[in-house]
C-alpha cells in the first residue's frame, strides 16, 4: 500500500478515464505515458473497462486502477484483469472488505464524517473525496481533517487545471483526480495527442 501511496503523491493527480473502445485503451496509455503521466483510474462505467484494464497493464510503466466499482464482481474482474487499486463512489462495506482481504488498495468515496468512520474501522488511510466541488471543496476537506487528522484524501470532481493547485498546496490532500486531459469525446475522437498536450500541461502544472 505504502508504496503506492508514494507513487500517487508523487503524480499528484490521477485521470479518471471512461472508455467505450478498448481498442483505444493502448494508444491512451502511450499519451499517459508520453505526456509524463504513467497512471489511470479507468471506471466501471462502460462494458469496455475490464479490457481497457488488461490493455494498459500490459505497459510496464502503467499504474492501472479500477473505478466506479460498485460491487464485488467488478473488484474481481478489474483484479483480474491487472488493476492495482481500486477506488470507488462511495463507500461499500463488501467491496472493501473485498479489497482489505485481498491486500488491493482502495480508496473510498466519502463526504461525510459518518462515512470517514467506516474508513477508521478498515484503517484505510486515503478517501476519495467525491463529488469535491459540489460537497464543499477545499473548505469542506479542512473541516473534515479536524476529527479525522490521519486520514487524507484524493478529491475528485469538478476539479480541474483551474483549481488543482488550490487543492494540492493542502497537505492532507494526497492528489487529485480529475477526467479533463481524457475527457472521454477527447478518446472517441481518438484525439490522442491532444490527450498527450494536456497532459503535459497538467504534469507542468503540479510539479
Ligand atoms: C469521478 O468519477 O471521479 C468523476 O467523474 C471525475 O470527475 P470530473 O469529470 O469532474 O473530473
Amino acid at each position: 500500500m505504502s508504496h503506492l501511496l508514494d507513487k500517487i503523491a508523487e503524480f499528484k493527480v490521477i485521470p479518471v478515464v471512461k472508455i467505450d473502445n478498448a481498442t483505444d485503451a493502448a494508444p491512451l496509455a502511450k499519451a499517459l505515458i508520453a505526456g509524463g503521466l504513467p497512471v489511470a483510474e479507468v471506471t466501471f462505467r462502460t462494458d469496455a473497462a475490464e479490457e481497457a484494464i488488461k490493455e494498459m497493464s500490459k505497459f510496464s510503466e502503467m499504474v492501472v486502477g479500477a473505478g466506479t466499482i460498485t460491487c464485488v464482481e467488478q473488484a474481481q474482474k478489474a483484479c483480474d484483469a491487472g488493476a492495482v487499486f481500486i477506488v470507488t463512489a462511495g463507500f461499500n462495506r463488501l467491496v472493501t472488505e473485498f479489497a482489505v482481504e485481498n491486500n488491493i488498495p482502495i480508496f473510498p468515496g466519502v463526504c461525510t464524517p459518518t462515512e470517514l468512520m467506516y474508513l477508521l474501522e478498515y484503517k484505510l488511510p486515503v478517501a476519495k473525496f467525491f463529488p469535491a466541488e459540489q460537497f464543499g471543496g477545499l473548505n469542506t476537506i479542512k473541516a473534515l481533517s479536524g476529527p479525522f487528522p490521519n486520514i487524507r484524501f484524493m478529491p475528485t470532481g469538478g476539479i480541474n487545471e483551474k483549481n488543482i493547485l488550490e487543492y494540492l498546496a493542502n497537505p492532507k490532500i494526497i492528489a487529485c483526480g480529475g477526467s479533463w486531459m481524457v475527457k472521454d469525446t477527447l478518446i472517441n475522437e481518438q484525439k490522442f495527442d491532444e490527450i498527450q498536450r494536456l497532459t503535459s500541461e497538467a504534469v507542468k502544472l503540479v510539479k
